[in-house]
């Protein structure tokens, strides 16, 4: 029996997806914005948010056209914006319209740090213990869905669009727009691991979630695993139909598809990039800035400061490896890329503070006079000189304790464009399904083992690492972010056809 839920991946092909639906406006909605606006002094500056979901949507958006609604976050979005909150962008090539949806603290507060963040987020990462599921969150986040519903209303009629809803600070949005336009077209892409219903079932209002959700026509996960938990939660909670084989549901009088699309980059972008003068530039001057390593070996890690990334995990490893093998000492650099998040939220202040910490108790303890063992870099970095930074690892180690797809698994893979390297890769990640064969495989809780196997990495025969290598970046270039669009929007597609055929039958 084939166990996968409604498998999704169909060959290339060229259907352009220009235009995207026939007849039907795209309105894409999120929390993040991919253009902030703010301002410095007398200038007002364009900043491009980290993490995965704005960068890997931003290119779609631009070549497929329609708007995008999201959070104001940035402090001049006002100023930029039109009556209705609008602007066009990306600001150099404007190809689509932004409307941004302007909140207040409180909001900020409650529904962004508060319920997405301090409830949502911890439960789909299966961590139940940091939830804080207070009143006052879920009644800002229902509001604020609603806030949202209401902006995607003011820009277009509903029934007429295809909506398409990212992540989890929107389980409830879906709904408020099948209330006022029960023939909208919505679809939702989910990009954190769902949850087994035992973990689900912490949340209080599961019931609530789930309803919303099935608002949508169609329901996206990265991997079939999310969904046979999605498929669960819902069966026996809802007063539902559950076909999990077909990974349909039949709810409410409709039929919601549930389906796994796993999330790729824009593997050719980061490609050329890696081969760039512009790389080539940006290298030497991290090379100026920071103290990295003439001739030695270099590892490298990419994160946002977030509980989930397990980079504690890797810093002990790390930390092992220079005190079993110290044949690495004075030979093996760690660079350490990371980005503040969510820094509102003590969690992660605590991240933020373990993490310095450890990295100065590792440096007190190995640096020599010529060496530093990890490098801390929390300077904004353009792409540029991060695929710079990713070509010249010879190791890159990925080891969340739980993780959606991690797109930073697959960018450097990307940028592997010289002398191959070696991915080190958590099997707790979405990623490890695509990548974990050619990749080395880690347990983020296990240390011995996982210095044992940045051990094995680095003593790597050429020959394997390049065919290792290969088989990767295949991979991550047929399984592209042009592909998922594709896949995504091919499905949606076919259930609008069998839509209007039901009503015209
Ligand atoms: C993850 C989430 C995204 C989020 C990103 C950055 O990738 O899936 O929805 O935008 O983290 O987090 P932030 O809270 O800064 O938007």
């Amino acid at each position: 029996m084939d166990n996968s839920v409604g498998a999704t991946s169909e060959s290339n092909d060229s259907t352009s997806t220009a235009g995207a639906f026939e007849n039907r406006e795209l309105i894409l909605v999120s929390n993040r914005e991919p253009y902030v606006h703010e301002r410095d002094d007398e200038e007002i500056r364009v900043v491009k948010p980290e993490g995965g979901l704005t960068s890997a949507l931003d290119p779609m958006m631009a070549s497929t056209g329609g708007t995008w609604v999201a959070w104001a976050s940035g402090d001049a979005d006002d100023e930029v914006s039109d009556e209705n909150g609008c602007v066009r962008v990306p600001p150099d090539s404007p190809s689509y319209e932004l409307k941004r949806v302007f909140l207040t603290d409180e909001q900020v507060t409650n529904y962004y740090y508060g319920y997405s963040n301090k409830v949502l987020w911890p439960l789909c990462h299966s961590d139940t213990a940091k939830m804080e599921p207070k009143a006052q969150f879920w009644r800002h986040y229902r509001e604020t869905n609603r806030q949202f519903a209401e902006a995607i209303r003011e820009q277009t009629n509903p029934s007429n669009a295809v909506i398409w809803f990212q992540d989890y600070h929107f389980a409830l949005a879906p709904r408020y727009v099948r209330e006022a336009s029960p023939d909208a077209f919505c679809m939702q892409f989910w990009h954190i691991p769902w949850p087994s219903w035992d973990v689900f079932q912490s949340c209080p209002q599961y019931d609530e979630l789930l309803d919303g959700l099935l608002a949508n026509d169609l329901l996206g996960f990265h991997l079939d695993q999310y969904c046979r938990n999605f498929l669960d939660c819902v069966s026996r909670t809802l007063d539902a139909e559950v076909d999990r084989e077909n990974g349909r549901i039949r709810y409410d009088g409709r039929t919601i598809r549930v389906a796994a699309f796993p999330l790729g980059i824009d593997a050719a972008e980061r490609n050329a990039l890696a081969q760039s003068t512009e790389a080539d530039e940006q290298w030497e001057s991290l090379r100026e800035s920071y103290p990295l390593p003439e001739d030695g070996r270099i590892a490298v890690g990419v994160d946002r400061l977030d509980y989930t990334k397990g980079i504690e995990q890797r810093l002990a490893a790390l930390e092992h490896l220079w005190e079993w093998y110290p044949e690495h000492r004075e030979q093996l650099t760690y660079v350490q890329k990371a980005s503040e998040s969510r820094s509102r939220i003590e969690e992660y202040q605590q991240v933020q503070t373990n993490v310095k910490k450890k990295i100065e108790q590792i440096n007190d303890r190995f640096e020599t006079e010529n060496w530093q063992p990890v490098v801390y870099v929390d300077d904004y970095l353009p792409l540029s000189a991060l695929a710079a930074l990713y070509r010249e690892a010879d190791v890159c180690l990925v080891s969340s304790l739980r993780d959606g797809m991690n797109l930073v698994a697959k960018e450097y893979v990307a940028s592997q464009v010289d002398e191959p390297g070696v991915l080190v890769l958590s099997e707790l990640v979405g990623a490890h399904e695509e990548l974990g064969e050619s990749a080395l495989t880690v347990h983020p809780n296990d240390t011995e083992s996982f210095a044992a196997t940045i051990q094995q990495a680095l003593a790597m025969e050429p020959s394997e690492r390049s065919t290792r290598m290969e088989t990767m970046r295949q991979q991550v270039e047929s399984n592209d972010i042009d592909a998922w669009k594709r896949n995504v929007l091919r499905q949606a597609n076919k259930i609008l056809e069998q839509k209007d055929e039901a009503a015209t039958a």
